[in-house]
């Protein structure tokens, strides 16, 4: 994993994976402060508000970090598709004492706009999901910006196109893994590819690093990692838990109870599959699985209803995303999360090499 580390003058190979949301400038300064990679997520901050996180970061860190956009373009719904899905939400946010949901000036923030404010920010890393820059875009982000990119892949065929656009590296996302798929090129079921199977096809097709991403939760999880040729990883669930996280209360107690069987993967709050813990809302919205918009509409339309669920601390109308290992979640503060995962990763590493 050394290569990985000395470009990116990082001390470990572990990531806080952007979690658009939930991540803050504090949980990705702690990580990156303790020798690992923190993260913006980004996909939906504002081209200012990424200046003021990246900002932040930098106020409380010399060390390296990451920024995370997704690949998206303004989609363009019909007035009969849009209507639907708010007459479908009406009853939810009626529980909450809201009216309907109105169509917004616009589904989600300007792609373009976000680009350039990344290529100011400069980050040492730009990662993405959701879709694929073009060659142009990749060597703007090296040229202008010096940033190592990366890119998200669920399957070996996405993989193999973000290393085709002159990607640095990929992270390589397994099924477990909670939040968004980032699948862009085939089908989504089709491309429920578990980690165990996904990160040994990238390393073998791929001759730039792999990372790998989702279920990694301790130290264990790691030495798999690198045992399957992962030159690095990224994990989400195990540093949502964090207290620097930005969930709220409901959010850790829901968290805290869980088992890897009451995650669901679900396109009822946002259109795009995603896992996360089963509530009420995932079960009263579960027939219409097929019929709601795809991303961002049927995202921007229940925002406003998660976000009073949130200040209401109501767990059931919240999307409470979790990946599969959500059981093994340690709520630490982010430097003693990390600084335990390397000791444990130390551990198992020694372990295995004495029983052979
Ligand atoms: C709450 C949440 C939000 C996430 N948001 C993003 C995001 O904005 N961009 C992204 O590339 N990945 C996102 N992810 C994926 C994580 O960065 C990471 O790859 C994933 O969580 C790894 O799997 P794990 O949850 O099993 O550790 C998110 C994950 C979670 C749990």
């Amino acid at each position: 994993m050394n290569a990985l580390l000395q470009r990116l003058q990082i001390d470990l190979p572990l990531f806080q994976g952007p979690m658009t949301g939930s991540d803050t400038p504090q949980l990705a300064a702690a990580v990156s402060q303790a020798g690992g990679l923190g993260f913006l997520g980004c996909g939906m901050r504002s081209p200012q508000a990424m200046r003021e996180a990246a900002a932040a970061v930098r106020a409380a860190t010399a060390k390296p970090f990451g920024m995370n956009l997704f690949v998206l373009e303004q989609p363009t719904p019909d007035a009969a598709t849009v209507q639907a899905a708010i007459d479908r939400l009406a009853p939810l946010y009626a529980d909450l004492g809201l009216p309907p949901p109105e169509a917004p000036a616009r589904w989600c923030e300007d792609f373009h706009a976000q680009f350039e404010a990344l290529l100011d920010a400069r980050p040492a890393v730009a990662s993405f999901t959701f879709g694929i820059l073009s060659a142009a875009q990749v060597r703007r982000l090296k040229d202008e910006a010096d940033s190592y990119v990366i890119g998200t892949a669920t399957t070996l065929a996405e993989a193999q196109a973000w290393a085709e656009v002159g990607a640095d590296a990929v992270v390589a996302s397994g099924m477990e893994a909670g939040g968004h798929r980032g699948t862009f090129l085939e089908d989504f079921e089709a491309s429920m590819v578990g980690t165990l199977a996904l990160v040994p096809q990238c390393v073998d097709a791929l001759s730039i690093p792999v990372i790998a991403a989702g279920g990694i939760m301790d130290g264990r999880g790691i030495a798999a990692a690198q045992a399957l040729g992962a030159q690095g990883v990224q994990l989400g669930t195990a540093f949502l838990a964090c207290p620097e996280s930005a969930i709220g209360p409901a959010q850790r107690t829901a968290m805290a109870g869980a088992q890897a069987t009451d995650t669901r993967v679900t396109r009822i709050y946002s259109g795009r599959p995603a896992r996360g813990l089963v509530n009420a809302m995932m079960e009263r919205l579960a027939m219409h699985e097929a019929a709601v918009p795809a991303y961002p509409v049927q995202n921007a339309l229940t925002g406003a209803l998660r976000r009073a669920a949130a200040a209401q601390g109501r767990a059931d109308y919240l999307s409470l995303w979790a990946g599969q290992g959500v059981g093994a979640a340690r709520p630490l503060p982010a430097a003693q999360l990390v600084a335990l995962l390397a000791q444990e990763w130390r551990d198992v590493s020694k372990s295995t090499a004495a029983r052979h």
